[in-house]
């Protein structure tokens, strides 16, 4: 059982802390993104797993072993990185069954293995190359080969799509997802590619200034962000997100109010806790481009009895294929809306958009944190 436990790691360099109080459990099999913007911490914390880096503090299992005290080749883990190292002056072939010769495996087993690891890769046509001879694919193909051929219990990989072309990123991913799950191995597999993240992974850890902002499933790092930064850096285009002014209450229904046009409509259930934060520190109000829905034109001005819409003017029009992203306008106040392809709509019309909400995501202004009921 290969799983990982990392529990409370901090690694200082120096003065600086590029890991905090790290915690993260992946399960057996389990495929896990450390998600994060560039220096957030992401490598730093694949290498201390790795023991390429001593941890300041803290511990990390591999089943049932502690291993934060171990060499890097007593923790039963292989290591892709970005610039996926593979030997220049090595056939295929010989690349791949390294990590095999020097645990001194039998010579037919060798053979046998690295032909099967190659075919699972699709790179069983170029064994006898060198690596100047092939493409970036086919290289990167490689590097996984040689880490996998070995067999490990946990695999970790660093970027190790972020050299391909769009088009063999997106071939690869789904290759290497399905690749990973048949080898059953656990895998920490670092990117800063949201897509990549929410496409591939079981679990995703989101990371900022060497924390764990967040730490579950796609959806819910998705639907249910826990934290201000998690909303922003998740989703393309993110989550428009709108300061509250004030908190007016009309006929027994409380509204978060943003301008003259915009006022979101409360929950009963969240009501006391967004005056609270209000009161404290000031609250945002989110919702994602997609949860917008066009509703028509706005013929008369918007009153607080207009429940669970929104007015505003169409200041951009940007065709995407199946879908239509706008950009609208209400003062000064700027959001994107995502509609499918075929929406009537003209630039400078004034138009209404509905929401649910229940879809709103409410947070602390300074705290940034989600406000729960
Ligand atoms: N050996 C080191 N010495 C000092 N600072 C480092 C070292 N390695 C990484 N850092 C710093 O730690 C932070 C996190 O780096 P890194 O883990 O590489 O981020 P990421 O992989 O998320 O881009 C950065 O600010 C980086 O400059
Ligand atoms: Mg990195």
């Amino acid at each position: 059982m290969a799983t990982i436990h990392i529990e409370d790691v901090s690694k200082n360099f120096g003065t600086f802390h590029a890991l905090k109080n790290i915690f993260l459990s992946a399960e057996d099999k389990e495929f896990t993104a450390l998600l994060g913007p560039s220096g957030s911490g992401k490598t730093t914390l694949l290498r201390t797993v790795a023991g390429l880096e001593q941890a300041s503090s803290g511990r990390i299992s591999i089943g049932a072993m502690r291993v934060d005290n171990l060499a890097p080749k007593d923790r039963h883990l292989a290591m892709v990185f970005q610039n996926y190292a593979v030997f220049p002056h090595m056939t295929v072939a010989d690349n791949i069954s390294f990590g095999l010769k020097t645990k001194g495996a039998l010579k037919e087993y060798i053979a046998e293995h690295t032909q099967r690891t190659a075919a699972l890769l699709h790179i069983e046509d170029v064994l006898h190359k060198y690596p100047n001879k092939l493409s970036g694919g086919q290289r990167q193909r490689v590097s996984v080969a040689r880490a996998l051929a070995v067999q490990p219990q946990v695999l970790l990989m660093d970027e190790p799509l972020s050299n391909l072309d769009a088009l063999l990123r997106l071939e690869m991913r789904s290759e290497l997802k399905a690749l990973l799950k048949k080898s059953e191995t656990t895998t920490l597999y670092v990117t800063h590619d949201q897509i990549e993240a929410m496409s591939m992974a079981d679990k995703i850890a989101v990371m900022n200034n060497g924390e764990i902002m967040q730490y579950g499933p796609p959806e819910e790092i998705y639907f249910k962000p826990k934290h201000e930064f998690v909303a922003r850096f998740i989703g393309s285009p993110p989550m428009n997100l709108f300061t509250v002014q004030t908190l007016k209450t009309v006929n027994k229904k409380t509204f978060a109010v943003i301008n003259n046009d915009i006022a979101f409509v409360i929950e009963a259930s969240l009501k006391t806790k967004i005056q609270e934060n209000f009161d404290a520190c000031g609250v945002l109000v989110g919702i994602r481009p997609e949860q917008l829905s066009f509703k028509g034109s706005a013929s008369h001005a918007k009153t607080f009895a207009d429940a669970s819409t929104i007015q505003s003017e169409v200041l951009t029009i940007e065709q995407l294929g199946s879908n239509t992203l706008l950009v609208l306008k209400s003062n000064e106040i700027l959001f994107r809306v995502m509609e499918k392809y075929g929406i009537k709509i003209d630039l400078n019309d004034r138009v209404t958009f509905g929401y649910q909400p229940n879809q709103l995501s409410w947070f602390g202004k300074d705290s940034g944190m989600h406000i729960e009921a």
